[in-house]
């Protein structure tokens, strides 16, 4: 086998709690995470040497700075292998959402090359390679729903996210996700995150209590005009929640009917940069069955 292909959906912060600062700096965080059915397709193919990247966006970098590459590269160190690939990003996820779509690519990366170069990793081990090249990757490789703690490298369980329909909107600008973090350490300003009476929400399957404590403590820090007026306008559509998901920009509506659902993503199509219908996934970067 020298080609494989790696199905790695996006993530939704149900919630998102900044708790402290490492002494890097880094921010400690407590969040309720959730792979979506929208997914990058990351095709890896076995070569002698280098590593190189191609994409059908345009606007990703295709050198070291893309975090799929820092992770392949990451994989090799690890493993020892003297080894190369090419990775092809067939790109569904915003950038600048907040919905990792970089870090499910990073991730898709290493699940394929341990299947490529047969190391038999475990999810563990993958997650230590993934969790140097960017902070979410780890949680793109286990997916599902969790509770992500520190800088994102611990990753408890979280009882499932009740069955639902989302709405996820994308407006016309990114945010990026450093400026956010060093905006949110000047605001000096923080939300009521209340993590705890989230989880209890999904322990009782209760949809309701699950949209009512959805909370991140980034929204403002994020600064995007478009925030607000989204989620209003999500609730006007019928959402029973809505929040900002991780740094943003990307908005998303939680519906407890799919007609809902589908007649607000109608509503938004035109006004918003992308929007989609998603659903919660229990799973993360996984090979793809037909290939
Ligand atoms: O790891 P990632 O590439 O997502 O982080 C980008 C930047 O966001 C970091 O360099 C840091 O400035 C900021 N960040 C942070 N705390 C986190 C994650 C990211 O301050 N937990």
């Amino acid at each position: 086998m020298d080609k494989i292909t790696v199905i790695a959906p996006a993530k939704i912060n149900l919630s998102l709690d900044v708790v402290g600062l490492d002494d890097r700096g880094y921010h400690l965080l407590d969040m309720i995470m959730q792979t979506v059915s929208l997914f990058e397709r990351v095709t890896v193919t076995k070569k002698e040497a280098d590593i190189t990247l191609s994409s059908n966006a345009r606007y990703i970098p295709t050198d070291s700075k893309n975090v799929a590459v820092k992770a392949a590269m990451l994989f090799f160190e690890y493993t020892g292998i003297q080894g190369g690939c090419h990775i092809h990003i067939k790109k569904s996820v915003p950038i600048k959402a907040g919905m990792a779509g970089g870090s499910a690519d990073a991730a898709g990366g290493i699940v394929a090359l341990d299947k490529l170069y047969e190391t038999n990793l475990t999810k563990a081990q993958m997650c230590e390679i993934g969790a140097k090249a960017g902070s979410d990757v780890p949680f793109m490789i286990v997916g599902g729903t969790k509770r992500v703690q520190g800088v994102g490298d611990i990753i408890n369980p979280c009882p499932a996210m009740p069955r639902c329909h989302l709405v996820i909107c994308m407006p016309d600008k990114g945010v990026s996700t450093p400026a956010a973090f060093a905006n949110y350490d000047t605001l000096g300003e923080k939300t009521l995150v209340e993590t705890d009476k989230l989880v209890a929400a999904m322990e009782a399957d209760d949809i309701y209590g699950v949209a009512q404590y959805m909370a991140n403590d980034l929204e403002k820090a994020a600064a995007s005009e478009y925030t607000q007026p989204i989620k209003e306008e999500l609730i006007q559509q019928g959402a029973i929640g809505s929040v900002m998901t991780g740094s943003g920009a990307a908005v998303f509506g939680v519906f407890d009917s799919e007609e809902k659902a589908k007649a607000a993503c109608e509503y938004f199509r035109g006004k918003v940069r992308s929007v989609f219908v998603a659903k919660p996934v229990n799973f993360g970067a996984t090979i793809a069955r037909n290939k």
